[in-house]
């Protein structure tokens, strides 16, 4: 009997037959503010499940390790069963969000190179930021682990930079997950969609992704539709 072993704010996470993988469910929920806001959007687990699956194939087959198995369903993908570790790794390209909220200045701040983050991840303490040695001495990931993490996002953040500025995209900045297998290796899990990446119009400057549900800038769906159109046109259904 499949179980439901965690439910997140956009998705849930199933046990199947084979204990190494599990399923992921995409639900309809969007939440902003921590989860203080919330708000039920049809069709965008289905488009976040069909762009995280284009997204996780390419970077499959660019070299990236992945937790992605295959696409289930238009809600559900199988993945590789990996111990989360608690980080949320975000990489900035332009500043905007919080990184322009607390340091002051305008969206849009170009950086000579980009900017790397690490927070908590922890609804209850509201995921606070963390340097790497808070994260060595809390046995989250050593400085080992650490350095495999940015390697990887540094060629996620290559690749798909490189794949956005195709369609037209600016990815401004976004925020990865990683696990690790039972034979300790580190693999990129979760997600990739516009509900924890920010993306930008090169020619309008239109924002594509989840801060249209946050700012209330308008309907969420048909954005996150268009997204999927033109990765859609160049990768191929
Ligand atoms: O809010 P902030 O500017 O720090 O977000 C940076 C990037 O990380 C954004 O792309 C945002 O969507 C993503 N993020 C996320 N989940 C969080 C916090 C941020 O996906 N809990």
């Amino acid at each position: 009997m499949a179980k439901m072993i965690y439910a997140g704010k956009a998705k849930q996470l199933w046990t199947t037959d084979d204990e190494q993988l599990l399923r992921v469910v995409y639900t309809n929920q969007a939440t902003a503010l921590n989860g203080k806001r919330k708000d039920q959007i049809s069709g965008k687990g289905e488009l976040n499940n069909q762009i995280s699956t284009l997204i996780f194939e390419y970077l499959s087959a660019h070299g990236i390790p992945t937790h992605f198995v295959k696409k289930l369903s238009a809600t559900e993908e199988i993945v590789k069963r990996v111990k989360i570790i608690p980080l949320e790794v975000v990489t900035r390209n332009l500043g905007a969000g919080h990184f322009a909220s607390r340091f002051g200045v305008k969206e849009g701040l170009k950086f000579s190179q980009p900017v790397e983050e690490l927070y908590y991840k922890s609804d209850e303490l509201a995921d606070p930021f963390m340097n790497e040695s808070q994260a060595a001495a809390l046995g989250i990931a050593n400085a080992e682990e650490i350095k495999q993490i940015w390697e990887i996002s540094r060629q996620v953040n290559q690749l798909l930079s490189s794949l956005f500025a195709e369609v037209g995209l600016d990815l401004v900045d976004f925020k990865l997950e990683f696990g690790k297998t039972a034979t300790g290796e580190i693999i990129l899990a979760d997600e990739f969609s516009p509900d924890n990446c920010r993306l930008w119009d090169q020619k309008t400057k239109q924002h594509m992704d989840k801060d249209v549900f946050r700012r209330d800038l308008g309907d969420l769906a048909p954005i996150y539709q268009e997204v999927l159109r033109r990765l859609t046109t160049k990768l191929g259904a």
